[in-house]
Protein backbone atom coordinates (compact mmCIF):
# COMPACT_ATOMS: atom_id res chain seq x y z
CA UNK A 1 0.00 0.00 0.00
CA UNK A 2 0.83 3.15 -0.74
CA UNK A 3 0.61 5.18 2.69
CA UNK A 4 1.43 9.41 3.40
CA UNK A 5 1.75 9.80 7.11
CA UNK A 6 1.72 13.29 8.49
CA UNK A 7 3.03 14.46 11.81
CA UNK A 8 5.58 11.54 11.09
CA UNK A 9 7.97 13.23 13.79
CA UNK A 10 5.49 12.66 16.60
CA UNK A 11 4.99 9.32 19.38
CA UNK A 12 2.29 7.60 16.77
CA UNK A 13 3.25 9.29 13.58
CA UNK A 14 6.73 6.90 14.16
CA UNK A 15 5.02 4.28 15.56
CA UNK A 16 3.29 3.90 12.48
CA UNK A 17 6.45 4.80 9.97
CA UNK A 18 7.99 1.78 11.63
CA UNK A 19 4.88 -0.47 11.56
CA UNK A 20 4.05 0.24 7.63
CA UNK A 21 7.36 -0.23 6.27
CA UNK A 22 7.64 -3.57 8.50
CA UNK A 23 4.42 -4.42 6.48
CA UNK A 24 6.50 -3.58 3.42
CA UNK A 25 4.21 -0.53 2.59
CA UNK A 26 5.61 2.15 0.12
CA UNK A 27 5.90 4.91 3.31
CA UNK A 28 5.82 8.53 2.38
CA UNK A 29 6.66 10.11 5.93
CA UNK A 30 6.47 13.68 6.33
CA UNK A 31 7.26 15.78 9.26
CA UNK A 32 6.87 18.96 10.06
CA UNK A 33 9.74 19.86 8.13
CA UNK A 34 8.45 18.38 5.51
CA UNK A 35 5.16 19.29 5.27
CA UNK A 36 3.01 21.97 7.37
CA UNK A 37 -0.25 20.38 6.97
CA UNK A 38 -2.07 24.30 7.19
CA UNK A 39 0.04 24.59 4.01
CA UNK A 40 -2.94 23.95 1.30
CA UNK A 41 -0.70 24.41 -1.42
CA UNK A 42 2.64 22.67 0.21
CA UNK A 43 0.12 19.61 0.62
CA UNK A 44 -1.40 19.89 -2.71
CA UNK A 45 2.24 19.37 -4.44
CA UNK A 46 2.80 16.35 -1.99
CA UNK A 47 -0.24 14.69 -2.81
CA UNK A 48 0.32 15.51 -6.79
CA UNK A 49 3.84 14.06 -6.47
CA UNK A 50 3.51 10.61 -3.93
CA UNK A 51 -0.11 9.87 -4.96
CA UNK A 52 -1.30 8.06 -2.10
CA UNK A 53 -3.58 5.24 -1.84
CA UNK A 54 -3.81 5.60 1.91
CA UNK A 55 -3.39 8.54 4.09
CA UNK A 56 -3.18 8.54 7.88
CA UNK A 57 -2.96 12.26 9.44
CA UNK A 58 -0.87 11.95 13.09
CA UNK A 59 -0.20 15.60 12.93
CA UNK A 60 -1.74 17.64 15.60
CA UNK A 61 -1.42 20.50 18.20
CA UNK A 62 -1.64 18.28 21.10
CA UNK A 63 -0.83 20.72 23.90
CA UNK A 64 -4.05 20.81 25.32
CA UNK A 65 -3.68 23.78 27.73
CA UNK A 66 -1.39 25.77 24.74
CA UNK A 67 -4.58 24.87 22.71
CA UNK A 68 -6.83 27.31 25.39
CA UNK A 69 -4.54 30.38 25.47
CA UNK A 70 -4.79 30.09 21.34
CA UNK A 71 -7.72 28.42 19.87
CA UNK A 72 -7.49 30.18 16.76
CA UNK A 73 -4.36 28.15 16.16
CA UNK A 74 -5.63 25.12 17.73
CA UNK A 75 -8.47 25.17 14.72
CA UNK A 76 -6.34 26.17 12.45
CA UNK A 77 -4.00 22.79 12.96
CA UNK A 78 -6.56 20.70 14.38
CA UNK A 79 -9.63 21.55 12.32
CA UNK A 80 -8.94 23.50 9.07
CA UNK A 81 -5.55 21.22 8.24
CA UNK A 82 -7.54 18.26 8.67
CA UNK A 83 -10.27 19.37 6.02
CA UNK A 84 -7.47 19.88 3.73
CA UNK A 85 -5.75 16.62 4.30
CA UNK A 86 -9.35 15.15 3.07
CA UNK A 87 -10.09 16.78 0.67
CA UNK A 88 -6.89 16.43 -0.98
CA UNK A 89 -7.09 12.47 -0.51
CA UNK A 90 -10.72 12.50 -1.69
CA UNK A 91 -9.10 14.13 -4.73
CA UNK A 92 -6.08 11.35 -4.88
CA UNK A 93 -8.89 8.95 -4.49
CA UNK A 94 -6.97 7.62 -1.52
CA UNK A 95 -8.44 6.49 1.96
CA UNK A 96 -8.25 9.51 4.45
CA UNK A 97 -7.24 7.96 8.64
CA UNK A 98 -7.53 11.14 10.84
CA UNK A 99 -6.76 10.91 14.59
CA UNK A 100 -9.44 12.45 17.05
CA UNK A 101 -9.51 12.35 21.33
CA UNK A 102 -11.42 11.12 24.25
CA UNK A 103 -11.29 15.37 25.35
CA UNK A 104 -14.15 15.41 22.94
CA UNK A 105 -16.40 13.78 25.71
CA UNK A 106 -17.40 16.29 28.86
CA UNK A 107 -16.23 13.51 31.14
CA UNK A 108 -19.64 13.71 32.95
CA UNK A 109 -20.99 9.44 31.89
CA UNK A 110 -20.55 7.14 33.89
CA UNK A 111 -18.65 3.81 32.59
CA UNK A 112 -17.45 4.38 28.97
CA UNK A 113 -18.37 6.36 25.70
CA UNK A 114 -19.10 4.79 22.33
CA UNK A 115 -20.17 6.01 19.30
CA UNK A 116 -23.73 6.13 20.43
CA UNK A 117 -22.43 8.94 22.58
CA UNK A 118 -22.90 12.77 21.90
CA UNK A 119 -19.78 14.38 21.65
CA UNK A 120 -19.41 17.62 24.57
CA UNK A 121 -15.99 19.05 24.08
CA UNK A 122 -15.06 21.65 26.57
CA UNK A 123 -11.71 22.37 25.99
CA UNK A 124 -10.19 24.65 23.09
CA UNK A 125 -7.95 21.49 22.05
CA UNK A 126 -11.68 19.12 22.32
CA UNK A 127 -13.40 21.44 20.27
CA UNK A 128 -10.81 21.89 17.76
CA UNK A 129 -10.56 18.08 17.30
CA UNK A 130 -13.98 17.75 17.26
CA UNK A 131 -14.14 20.30 14.32
CA UNK A 132 -11.75 18.17 12.69
CA UNK A 133 -13.70 15.17 12.52
CA UNK A 134 -16.69 17.08 11.23
CA UNK A 135 -14.98 19.17 8.44
CA UNK A 136 -13.01 15.68 7.36
CA UNK A 137 -15.64 13.92 7.01
CA UNK A 138 -17.97 16.43 5.02
CA UNK A 139 -14.99 17.23 2.53
CA UNK A 140 -14.38 12.91 1.86
CA UNK A 141 -16.73 10.43 2.44
CA UNK A 142 -13.78 7.65 3.07
CA UNK A 143 -12.84 9.41 6.23
CA UNK A 144 -12.18 7.17 8.64
CA UNK A 145 -11.93 9.06 12.66
CA UNK A 146 -10.06 7.50 15.12
CA UNK A 147 -10.56 8.12 18.49
CA UNK A 148 -8.03 6.96 21.43
CA UNK A 149 -6.83 8.25 24.96
CA UNK A 150 -3.78 8.07 27.24
CA UNK A 151 -1.63 7.03 24.63
CA UNK A 152 1.80 5.66 25.80
CA UNK A 153 5.21 4.52 23.78
CA UNK A 154 8.61 5.93 23.11
CA UNK A 155 9.61 9.68 21.94
CA UNK A 156 6.33 11.06 23.66
CA UNK A 157 6.58 14.03 26.24
CA UNK A 158 4.41 11.61 28.07
CA UNK A 159 3.55 11.21 31.48
CA UNK A 160 4.96 7.57 31.88
CA UNK A 161 8.06 8.40 30.92
CA UNK A 162 8.43 11.42 33.50
CA UNK A 163 6.89 9.02 36.10
CA UNK A 164 9.03 6.25 35.89
CA UNK A 165 12.22 8.23 35.50
CA UNK A 166 11.43 10.47 38.70
CA UNK A 167 10.54 7.40 40.48
CA UNK A 168 14.15 6.15 39.15
CA UNK A 169 15.79 8.98 40.56
CA UNK A 170 13.60 8.68 44.24
CA UNK A 171 11.95 12.21 43.54
CA UNK A 172 8.66 12.77 45.10
CA UNK A 173 5.59 11.84 43.04
CA UNK A 174 1.92 12.98 42.17
CA UNK A 175 -0.60 11.63 40.23
CA UNK A 176 -4.12 12.53 39.86
CA UNK A 177 -6.83 10.02 41.22
CA UNK A 178 -10.43 10.91 40.44
CA UNK A 179 -9.52 10.94 36.33
CA UNK A 180 -9.99 8.05 34.45
CA UNK A 181 -8.97 6.83 30.80
CA UNK A 182 -8.30 4.09 28.60
CA UNK A 183 -4.64 3.76 28.13
CA UNK A 184 -3.43 3.38 24.67
CA UNK A 185 -0.24 1.78 23.56
CA UNK A 186 1.01 3.49 20.21
CA UNK A 187 2.65 0.54 18.53
CA UNK A 188 -0.99 -1.18 19.12
CA UNK A 189 -2.64 2.40 17.55
CA UNK A 190 -0.32 2.73 14.91
CA UNK A 191 -1.17 -1.35 14.34
CA UNK A 192 -5.01 -0.63 14.01
CA UNK A 193 -4.52 2.90 12.10
CA UNK A 194 -3.24 0.61 9.32
CA UNK A 195 -5.81 -2.00 9.39
CA UNK A 196 -8.53 0.70 9.23
CA UNK A 197 -6.52 2.28 6.29
CA UNK A 198 -6.81 -0.40 3.96
CA UNK A 199 -9.76 -2.01 5.41
CA UNK A 200 -11.43 1.41 3.66
CA UNK A 201 -14.40 1.26 5.54
CA UNK A 202 -15.34 4.86 6.54
CA UNK A 203 -16.58 6.09 10.31
CA UNK A 204 -15.73 6.65 13.46
CA UNK A 205 -13.85 4.09 15.37
CA UNK A 206 -12.92 3.84 19.48
CA UNK A 207 -9.03 2.56 19.24
CA UNK A 208 -8.20 1.82 23.02
CA UNK A 209 -6.00 -0.89 24.43
CA UNK A 210 -8.24 -3.48 26.36
CA UNK A 211 -9.16 -3.10 30.23
CA UNK A 212 -11.27 -1.61 32.50
CA UNK A 213 -9.40 1.29 32.02
CA UNK A 214 -7.75 3.33 35.16
CA UNK A 215 -7.21 6.50 36.76
CA UNK A 216 -3.75 8.27 36.26
CA UNK A 217 -2.60 7.46 39.76
CA UNK A 218 -2.97 3.52 38.73
CA UNK A 219 -1.71 4.38 35.72
CA UNK A 220 1.51 5.50 37.56
CA UNK A 221 1.85 3.06 40.14
CA UNK A 222 1.63 0.35 37.25
CA UNK A 223 4.21 2.29 35.27
CA UNK A 224 6.77 1.79 37.88
CA UNK A 225 6.31 -1.78 38.62
CA UNK A 226 6.27 -2.43 35.00
CA UNK A 227 9.63 -0.65 34.84
CA UNK A 228 10.63 -2.81 37.95
CA UNK A 229 10.59 0.32 40.27
CA UNK A 230 9.18 -1.41 43.57
CA UNK A 231 7.97 0.94 46.53
CA UNK A 232 7.78 4.06 44.77
CA UNK A 233 5.22 6.47 47.36
CA UNK A 234 2.40 8.20 44.45
CA UNK A 235 1.13 11.43 46.30
CA UNK A 236 -3.08 11.19 45.24
CA UNK A 237 -4.18 14.45 43.96
CA UNK A 238 -7.36 15.55 42.83
CA UNK A 239 -7.64 16.79 39.01
CA UNK A 240 -9.23 20.11 40.38
CA UNK A 241 -6.44 20.83 42.93
CA UNK A 242 -4.47 21.45 40.07
CA UNK A 243 -5.07 24.80 38.22
CA UNK A 244 -4.71 24.31 34.72
CA UNK A 245 -6.28 26.78 31.97
CA UNK A 246 -7.97 23.50 29.99
CA UNK A 247 -10.67 21.96 31.66
CA UNK A 248 -9.92 18.04 31.42
CA UNK A 249 -12.89 15.13 31.13
CA UNK A 250 -12.88 13.54 34.68
CA UNK A 251 -14.09 10.13 33.01
CA UNK A 252 -13.03 9.92 28.95
CA UNK A 253 -13.04 5.92 29.30
CA UNK A 254 -13.36 4.78 25.41
CA UNK A 255 -15.59 1.61 23.99
CA UNK A 256 -15.91 0.50 20.23
CA UNK A 257 -19.09 -0.46 19.14
CA UNK A 258 -17.46 -1.47 15.53
CA UNK A 259 -14.27 -2.95 15.32
CA UNK A 260 -15.07 -6.47 16.68
CA UNK A 261 -18.56 -6.30 14.82
CA UNK A 262 -16.22 -5.55 11.77
CA UNK A 263 -13.92 -8.53 13.08
CA UNK A 264 -11.20 -7.15 14.20
CA UNK A 265 -9.40 -8.63 17.35
CA UNK A 266 -9.80 -6.38 20.61
CA UNK A 267 -6.20 -4.63 21.59
CA UNK A 268 -4.48 -6.46 24.12
CA UNK A 269 -5.41 -5.10 27.47
CA UNK A 270 -3.55 -2.03 28.79
CA UNK A 271 -1.21 -4.07 32.07
CA UNK A 272 -0.13 -6.09 29.19
CA UNK A 273 0.72 -3.39 26.94
CA UNK A 274 2.85 -1.51 29.50
CA UNK A 275 4.62 -4.51 30.21
CA UNK A 276 5.82 -4.77 26.44
CA UNK A 277 7.00 -0.77 26.73
CA UNK A 278 8.44 -1.47 29.68
CA UNK A 279 10.50 -4.01 27.98
CA UNK A 280 11.26 -1.70 25.09
CA UNK A 281 12.23 1.33 26.97
CA UNK A 282 14.58 -1.06 29.12
CA UNK A 283 16.17 -2.29 25.84
CA UNK A 284 16.61 1.34 24.53
N1 LIG B 1 -0.99 11.79 23.31
C1 LIG B 1 -2.20 11.45 23.73
O1 LIG B 1 -2.40 10.99 24.88
C2 LIG B 1 -3.38 11.59 22.81
C3 LIG B 1 -4.66 11.28 23.31
C4 LIG B 1 -5.75 11.33 22.43
C5 LIG B 1 -5.56 11.69 21.12
N2 LIG B 1 -4.32 12.02 20.67
C6 LIG B 1 -4.18 12.36 19.25
O2 LIG B 1 -3.25 11.45 18.67
C7 LIG B 1 -2.58 12.08 17.58
C8 LIG B 1 -1.09 11.85 17.68
O3 LIG B 1 -0.66 12.41 18.91
P1 LIG B 1 0.81 12.20 19.49
O4 LIG B 1 0.64 11.80 20.90
O5 LIG B 1 1.63 11.40 18.56
O6 LIG B 1 1.29 13.73 19.50
P2 LIG B 1 2.73 14.36 19.25
O7 LIG B 1 3.78 13.45 19.74
O8 LIG B 1 2.62 15.74 19.79
O9 LIG B 1 2.82 14.41 17.66
C9 LIG B 1 2.13 15.35 16.88
C10 LIG B 1 3.04 15.72 15.74
O10 LIG B 1 2.35 16.65 14.89
C11 LIG B 1 3.30 17.61 14.48
N3 LIG B 1 2.66 18.85 14.02
C12 LIG B 1 2.12 19.85 14.77
N4 LIG B 1 1.68 20.81 13.96
C13 LIG B 1 1.92 20.43 12.69
C14 LIG B 1 1.69 21.01 11.41
N5 LIG B 1 1.10 22.21 11.29
N6 LIG B 1 2.08 20.33 10.32
C15 LIG B 1 2.69 19.13 10.41
N7 LIG B 1 2.94 18.53 11.59
C16 LIG B 1 2.55 19.18 12.72
C17 LIG B 1 4.15 17.84 15.69
O11 LIG B 1 5.35 18.46 15.32
P3 LIG B 1 6.12 19.46 16.36
O12 LIG B 1 6.62 18.58 17.44
O13 LIG B 1 7.13 20.09 15.49
O14 LIG B 1 5.05 20.42 16.84
C18 LIG B 1 4.34 16.41 16.21
O15 LIG B 1 5.44 15.79 15.61
C19 LIG B 1 -3.06 13.52 17.59
O16 LIG B 1 -4.11 13.68 16.68
C20 LIG B 1 -3.59 13.72 18.99
O17 LIG B 1 -4.57 14.74 19.03
C21 LIG B 1 -3.22 11.99 21.48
Amino acid sequence: MKILITGAGGMVGRALVAHASAQGDEVFAHERATLDITQAQAVREVFARERPEAVVNCAAWTDVDGCELNPERALLINAEAVEILAAESRLAGASFVTISTDYVFDGRKEGFYTQRDDPAPESAYGIAKLQGERRAQRASARTVVVRTGWIFGVGGRNFLATVVERARRGEHLKAISDAYGTPTYAPHLAARLRELAARDLPGTFHVVNGGEGTSFLEFAREAARAAGVEDVEIESVSMDSLSRPAPRPRNSRLRCLLSEAIGFAPLPDWREALRDFAKVEGEG
